[in-house]
């Protein structure tokens, strides 16, 4: 009986060994990994020569990126401790994550498509609707986001940092003290994620080998030289995707006519316009678009050939839709073939939708040449990876 009575109760101290071990590995306090020396964030070397400059001319401070990293990936900054902005913005795949809608701190889904991060320092707003235009305030904004991280309250989430003995040196590295304040906490986190730059993609390869940039890239193959000719010349797409993030810094948002009616109106009041804006969206850069699908503000595409499918022949009418994406004979800035038929000839306060009659392999060289803007680099660099999870760095 004894024997039995020991074997039974063995039985129960080893299921309680496995019951408890997931609860000892939620409980254990999460710590980061740092290496012994700060990285380099502000690398002014690393971009000598390169045609652009990624920090825009901001300055950033290694000490200060650094906290900003671990900020960035702390899980701390949720209010029940299961998500960090690393949680949607993932590193390996352009700093989104491959969702429709991300999930929040309590699973609920994001608004909208989570955005990839990159170049941040180059452009001038923030959002889908360009509602904020200061980087060291839009990046405690998912914080207090009741749908995000949850957490509204500037004193919790401050007393939440402070409990953590971990950031007193990297308070203290950064800014000469261990104090603890929101202002802090933006600027830190601004810093980092401005310090994500990408200038190591085969079109930055390419464009340094080339005096001008309409000359062939040496380092290309035809498809992609065809695709970067169709892209910047042919068809609209460099009219709005410009400049070295292939982004809207020039041109802002615009409304491509994804819909004739749209459910998110988007951009808001920005301009005082006296007829509200209405589907107009920020021009998102397309550096890293290869791994940042799904697409759109609302990820209704889940491939590249869908996106360049609905350009071609895809764009609806829509009364403020973009001059470069209408008919030429209705004011638009492109004559892209055959005439639209008759029987389609229904115009909207002036406004028809242009028609581009892609060939396939048209298609295929413009998905060939966004494929380009890959910065594979990025996605690796330990400098940017979760210290919670990377040991020793
Ligand atoms: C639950 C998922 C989620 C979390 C957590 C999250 N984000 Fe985001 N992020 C998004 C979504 C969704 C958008 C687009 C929101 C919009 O346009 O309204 C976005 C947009 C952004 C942008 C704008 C990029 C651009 O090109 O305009 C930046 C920068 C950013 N987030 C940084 C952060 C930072 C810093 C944190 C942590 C403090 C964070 N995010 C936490 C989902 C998330
Ligand atoms: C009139 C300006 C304009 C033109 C022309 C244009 N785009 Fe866009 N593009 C945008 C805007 C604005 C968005 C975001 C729209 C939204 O989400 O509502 C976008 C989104 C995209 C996306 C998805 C980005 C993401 O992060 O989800 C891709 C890819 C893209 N465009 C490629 C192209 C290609 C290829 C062309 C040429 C065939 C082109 N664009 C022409 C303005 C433009």
């Amino acid at each position: 009986m004894k024997v039995v009575y020991t074997i039974l109760a063995s039985l129960f101290a080893v299921s309680l060994l496995w019951t408890c071990k997931p609860d000892e590995v939620i409980g254990e306090e999460r710590v980061p990994h740092l290496p012994a020396e700060v990285y380099r964030y502000y690398d002014t070397t690393a971009i000598q020569g390169l045609f652009f400059d990624p920090y825009n001319d901001s300055v950033i401070n290694d000490h200060i990126a650094t906290l900003g990293r671990v900020l960035f990936y702390d899980t701390r900054l949720s209010r029940n401790n299961r998500v960090s902005c690393g949680t949607c913005h993932r590193q390996a795949t352009g700093f989104t994550d491959n969702f429709v809608h991300s999930l929040g701190f309590e699973f609920l889904p994001a608004e909208r498509n989570t955005q990839g991060i990159v170049n941040t320092g180059t452009q001038i707003g923030f959002f889908w609707d360009l509602r904020e235009q200061l980087l060291d305030h839009m990046v405690l904004q998912p914080i207090a986001n009741h749908i995000e991280m949850g957490i509204d309250d500037e004193a919790y989430m401050i007393s939440k940092v402070e409990d953590a003995a971990y950031y007193k040196p990297l308070f203290t590295n950064a800014f000469g003290s261990e104090e603890v304040t929101s202002h802090r906490m933006g600027i830190a986190m601004a810093q980092f994620v401005r310090s994500i730059i990408s200038y190591r993609t085969k079109f930055d390869e390419g464009r340094s080998q080339v005096s001008h940039p309409t000359m062939t890239f040496p380092n290309y193959t035809e498809e992609e030289n065809l695709g970067r000719h169709l892209f910047f010349f042919k068809f609209p797409c460099s009219t709005c995707h410009g400049g070295p993030n292939l982004d809207g810094s020039l041109t802002f948002a615009q409304n491509i006519g994804l819909d004739e009616h749209y459910s998110d109106p988007g951009v808001i009041g920005m301009f005082n316009e006296t007829t509200p804006l209405n589907g107009w969206f920020k021009t998102p850069p397309l550096r890293n678009i290869a791994l940042t699908a799904p697409y759109m503000h609302d990820g209704r595409f889940q491939t590249l050939e869908e996106v360049v499918e609905f350009y071609n022949s895809g764009i609806q009418y829509h009364p403020q839709l973009s001059q470069t994406l209408r008919t030429h004979d209705n004011g638009g800035l492109f004559n892209l073939g055959p005439s639209i038929p008759p029987e389609h000839h229904v115009v909207i306060n002036g406004t028809m939708p242009l028609r581009m009659f892609m060939t396939d392999a048209e298609k295929n060289a413009l998905i060939a040449f966004m494929r380009t803007l890959t910065d594979y680099e990025l996605m690796q660099d330990p400098k940017f990876s979760d210290p919670f999870v990377a040991k020793g760095q």
